[in-house]
């Protein structure tokens, strides 16, 4: 980034060495490695740190303000500090923050759910998406008694060992395109993992076909993520997710979506937009409405597998936090408040989002655009069709450009995730809209004067 850059811009000071970000880093990095403990928001010299979050803006600790069109990786819908959210929680917090007894929000968030999602018969609480993922993999494994399981190239699924798996594989490692690698995308797993997983190639429903019918037998679980952020949001090719449907039932494999991120997208989620009819669902982020949350949710004979008051539960779940009332208290408000008008309201906003940035970018020949549907927006360093993981550059050259246009929205400030994924929330209204389009104006500016 160049000095004239730096100069222009308003939000910068967390840059200064003597700031007070470059000081909580520098102690952080003593403390804790890499001076964070979320890998995927790290960048370079180090991130800014949160210091309040009010609506669509977010106050770091140098008082710079900006708006945030990341919002805690999506998890909050309607922005931060929410009155609605945050009298819901205060109440339950001053009846206590969790117990060993359930209690009332749990069972009113897992009516809530039941009633939005038609695929969802029952619903099964846990702490993170991570654990939701976790959960419909092992009840997937124990109704088909097999143990293999399928997922998409690119797609991620959170931080389970079997899922950990081609979601940052590259060209000198992914193999065919239509037979992808098995690769594993973290250190630490075991080596059953990569014949434990088979890896699918997205939208290609004669690789999909192929792949099941010479491994089908051994899957018990088929993984989907709709509008993957690592495969740039690519949209499902028309019908590929009923295809998907009909397949896995052929083998009997468990269509499981993991609708973590994407359930954003409507009352219904993903699987409402774009079918698919899932045996089972992976739920998160903004079901919690900014607490810690995972829920599985889906067909009553396999959830059936939890069921303590028939007999031994056929899997055996724990976890001290899960269906906790302050999570489900303030994600119950939080869908309360997400009726249908606010939907339709965000996908005006998400829709002038990412035209306005794809006019921005053709105005600056920066070869670029934004993707996504609804509330999402992922900004993706390429013009061509994004059809899947492979569709996305990410050479050095993609990420250097990723890289500053990220550090000069942060200086124009709007904040973004420094691999492109954003979202609006319902604390917008047109003008924040058109104010980061102005950053967008300014970010793309800076990009071309360091050229
Ligand atoms: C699609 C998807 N699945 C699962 C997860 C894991 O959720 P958590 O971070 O709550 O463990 C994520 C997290 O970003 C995700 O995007």
């Amino acid at each position: 980034m160049s000095n004239q850059t730096i100069e222009q811009s308003e939000t910068n000071r967390f840059l200064a060495a003597d700031s007070a970000t470059a000081r909580l880093y520098a102690q952080a990095s003593e403390l804790i490695p890499g001076g964070t403990s979320r890998l995927h928001y790290h960048f370079q010299p180090y991130p800014i740190y949160a210091r309040s979050g009010q609506g669509c803006r977010l106050t770091d600790v140098e008082g710079d303000e900006r708006i945030d069109c990341l919002n805690n990786m999506t998890a909050l819908v309607h922005g931060h500090a929410d009155p609605q959210v945050n009298a819901a929680v205060i109440e339950q917090l001053q009846r206590g923050a969790s117990f060993s007894e359930p209690s009332e929000p749990e069972v009113e968030l897992a009516r809530l759910m039941v009633e939005r999602v038609p695929s969802v018969e029952r619903i099964h609480f846990r702490s993170s998406g991570t654990e939701a993922v976790m959960m419909a993999v092992k009840l997937a494994r124990a109704h088909t008694g097999r143990s293999a399981i399928a997922k998409f190239e690119g797609a991620y699924h959170g931080y389970y060992d079997y899922v950990q798996v081609s979601f940052s594989s590259t060209p000198a490692n992914w193999g065919d395109a239509r037979t992808p690698r098995s690769v594993p995308s973290s250190g630490g797993l075991s080596p059953s993992v990569e014949e434990e997983v088979l890896v699918l190639p997205f939208n290609d429903p004669q690789g999909v076909e192929r792949l099941l019918e010479q491994h089908g037998a051994r899957i018990a679980a088929l993984l989907v993520e709709p509008l993957s952020n690592r495969s740039g949001m690519a949209r499902p090719a028309p019908g590929f997710y009923d295809f998907l449907r009909e397949v896995t039932r052929r083998h009997g494999i468990v269509l499981v979506f993991d609708e973590v991120i994407a359930f954003r997208v409507g009352a219904s989620g993903a699987q409402g937009r774009y079918g698919g009819a899932p045996d089972l669902t992976a739920f998160g982020k903004i079901i919690g409405g900014g607490l810690p949350i995972g829920a599985v949710g889906g067909r009553a004979d396999i959830m059936a597998l939890l069921d303590p008051t028939r007999g031994a539960a056929k899997v055996i779940s724990g976890g001290t936090y899960s269906g906790n009332p302050l999570s489900a208290a303030a994600g119950a408000a939080t869908l309360r408040k997400l009726t249908a008008a606010e939907f339709a309201r965000l996908d005006a906003l998400g829709r002038r989002m990412r035209d306005g940035i794809n006019a921005v970018f053709r105005a600056a020949g920066e070869r670029a655009q934004a993707t996504g549907d609804g509330s999402l927006f992922q900004i993706v360093p390429t013009d061509r069709p994004v059809e899947n993981y492979r569709s996305v550059p990410r050479d050095a050259a993609a990420n250097d450009w990723l890289d500053r246009l990220h550090r000069g929205l942060l200086e124009a400030g709007v904040i973004v995730s420094h691999r492109g994924l954003s979202c609006v929330s319902t604390a917008m209204d047109e003008a924040v809209v058109d104010e980061c389009l102005q950053a967008f104006e300014r970010a793309t500016a800076a990009l071309r004067s360091a050229r």
